[in-house]
Order: structure tokens, then C-alpha cells, then sequence
């Protein structure tokens, strides 16, 4: 059965400040990706703590909405069929060096705060943090 989904995919400032933008977007577009919409915007820590808000009883909160804000992100909004695992999947594992060649986190990411990307983690969420970046 087809499961067209969308999901929201941020590339994070460490990956932006090493001009890895457009090697990153390739990276999709070559898994089968479509980029609907996508902007680069830098957004205040107040912004980084609502949409981290899951996270914010982990010891790494803070410095992570430290980290968010710290310079320009881009954010797109991915549409695949299972778009969510998908993006997971071509992502890698959270950390770096636990992450698969061939993986977006692996090839750019440089520590488990450093990761280079975010992606949704289920539709539900995705939904949720898509409404978050592209409210219009
Ligand atoms: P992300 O997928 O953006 O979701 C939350 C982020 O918290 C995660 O990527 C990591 O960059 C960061 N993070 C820092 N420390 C940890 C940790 N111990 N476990 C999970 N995520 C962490």
C-alpha cells in the first residue's frame, strides 16, 4: 500500500557553517526525495526550547537549545513514500560513531550534539514539528 509522507529535516549550524547545504540536500534528492518547501532562518534559543521541548527533563537540553540557535539552520520539509524511516534511515544513528557508511550523519557529523541533521521520528511528530517551521 502507498504511504506517502512528509517529514521535517533540519540541516544544523554545524553543517550549514561547513557549507555542506547543498552536498546534504543531494544526498536526499539522490534517496528519492522531494524538498516541498525549505528555508535557512536562525531562530532564538526561546524557539529552539519549544521545538526541543521532548527533550527538556535530559541533562543535554540546554546546551542542545544552546546549540540550535547558535547560527543559521536550514529547514525542509521531505516528501517520500515512508518519508520518516526513510530519513531516519539515511540519516544514521543519533550519534556519529555509532552511524552506518553511507549515512548523512556518518559522512558529515562530527559529535552527538554536532550531528549535522535532525529529522522527525515518527508522523506524528512530523506533523507537528512541520506546523512549527511552516505555519502559513
Ligand atoms: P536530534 O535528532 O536533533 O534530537 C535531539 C538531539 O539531542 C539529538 O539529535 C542530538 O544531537 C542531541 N543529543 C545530545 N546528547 C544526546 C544524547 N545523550 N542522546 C540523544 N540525543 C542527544
Amino acid at each position: 500500500m502507498s504511504n506517502l509522507e512528509q517529514t521535517l529535516s533540519i540541516i544544523k549550524p554545524d553543517a550549514v557553517e561547513r557549507n555542506l547545504e547543498v552536498e546534504i540536500k543531494e544526498m536526499f534528492k539522490n534517496k528519492g526525495f522531494q524538498i516541498l518547501k525549505e528555508k535557512k532562518i536562525q531562530i532564538e534559543k526561546s524557539e529552539a526550547e519549544k521545538f526541543y521541548k521532548v527533550h527538556e527533563t535530559k541533562p543535554f537540553y540546554n546546551d542542545l537549545c544552546d546549540y540550535l540557535s547558535s547560527g543559521p539552520i536550514v529547514v525542509m520539509i521531505l516528501q517520500k513514500e515512508n518519508a520518516v524511516k526513510e530519513n531516519r534511515e539515511l540519516m544514521g544513528a543519533t550519534n556519529p560513531k555509532d552511524a552506518d557508511d553511507g549515512t548523512i550523519r556518518k559522512k558529515y557529523g562530527i559529535s552527538i550534539d554536532k550531528n549535522s541533521v535532525h529529522g522527525s521520528d515518527s508522523a506524528y511528530n512530523a506533523q507537528i514539528e512541520i506546523q512549527f517551521f511552516f505555519n502559513d
